[in-house]
């Protein structure tokens, strides 16, 4: 375990450590992706070699799943899992509300199925994830190959009508070539700046020829875990608003950091 974080890989460690109190011995866990999510699963890998903790992983991503089974995590699919305990994953936005913009790092398809097949999903973030109204972080929307450019102008046509500041779309690309997802899609990514109505835009993206889902996850998450760069870690729930607050402190030798309230 690296000693030498910078503050935002702190914020990001601190919030995956707290989720971990949420898993227990015999749950099926959503595992999500990215770097948030990474700390997460590595957590988890030592909580299953060092403490006996046995769990049902279902990843949201082929990196997620390389990494779960690297650190010694039972890697299942949804399809044998069916329904989950609990999906943990990081956002690149979350509002007051807890709606997400998620698919910053091209996995939002199986995120988002992952989640909605949880009773519960938990998000971890740093603190720079938290907006007043979602939209500023480019939303995601995962389109077939197949007619992707139609697509694009449909998208940007239905735009025009709706709450938003910015119209412009672009496709993400991997150095010279489109982005594929684990899907075999492609990803566009709308520059909105501000999305007023993220319920309707939501809906309407989903009702567009090619578009197979959107970066949107409203009413899925419960509960925000939010780290911070000095260790401090705060827990807000959908119904109880912040429900906890803890502070790690931590050494630079032995294990990264100490829980020191509660
Ligand atoms: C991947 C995601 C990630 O959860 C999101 O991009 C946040 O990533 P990170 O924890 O690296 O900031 O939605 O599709």
């Amino acid at each position: 375990m690296p000693t030498d974080l910078s503050p935002i890989d702190k914020a990001k460690f601190v919030a995956a450590k707290k989720a971990t109190d949420y898993v227990k011995t015999g749950m099926k866990v959503g595992l999500g992706t990215g770097s948030t999510a990474a700390w997460l699963v590595q957590c988890l890998g030592e909580m299953v070699r060092d403490e006996g903790l046995r769990i049902q992983g279902v990843p949201t991503s082929t990196r997620t799943a390389q990494l779960a089974r690297d650190v010694g995590i039972e890697v299942i699919s949804l399809d044998e899992a069916k329904w989950l305990d609990l999906t943990i994953d990081g956002a690149d936005e979350y509002d007051g509300n807890l709606n997400l913009i998620k698919g910053g790092g091209g996995a939002l398809l199986q995120e988002k199925i992952v989640a909605t097949a949880s009773d519960q999903m938990i998000v971890i973030a740093d603190i720079s994830k938290q907006v007043e109204t979602l939209g500023a972080f480019p939303l995601p929307v995962e389109v077939i190959p197949f007619g992707w450019k139609t697509t694009q102008t449909l998208i940007e046509e239905t735009l025009i009508g709706l709450d938003v500041l910015g119209q412009t779309t672009s496709l993400r690309m991997n150095g010279d070539a489109p982005f594929v997802t684990d899907e075999g899609n492609h990803i566009l990514d709308l520059h909105l700046n501000r999305i007023g109505n993220a319920r309707q835009l939501s809906l309407v993206m989903n009702q567009i020829p090619g578009v197979v889902e959107n970066g949107l996850f409203i009413d899925i998450c419960d509960t925000v875990i939010i780290g911070y760069g000095d260790g401090k870690v705060e827990v807000r729930d959908i119904n109880n608003g912040a429900i906890e607050e803890t502070k790690f402190d931590f050494f630079e030798t032995g294990n990264l950091f100490a829980d020191s309230t509660d």
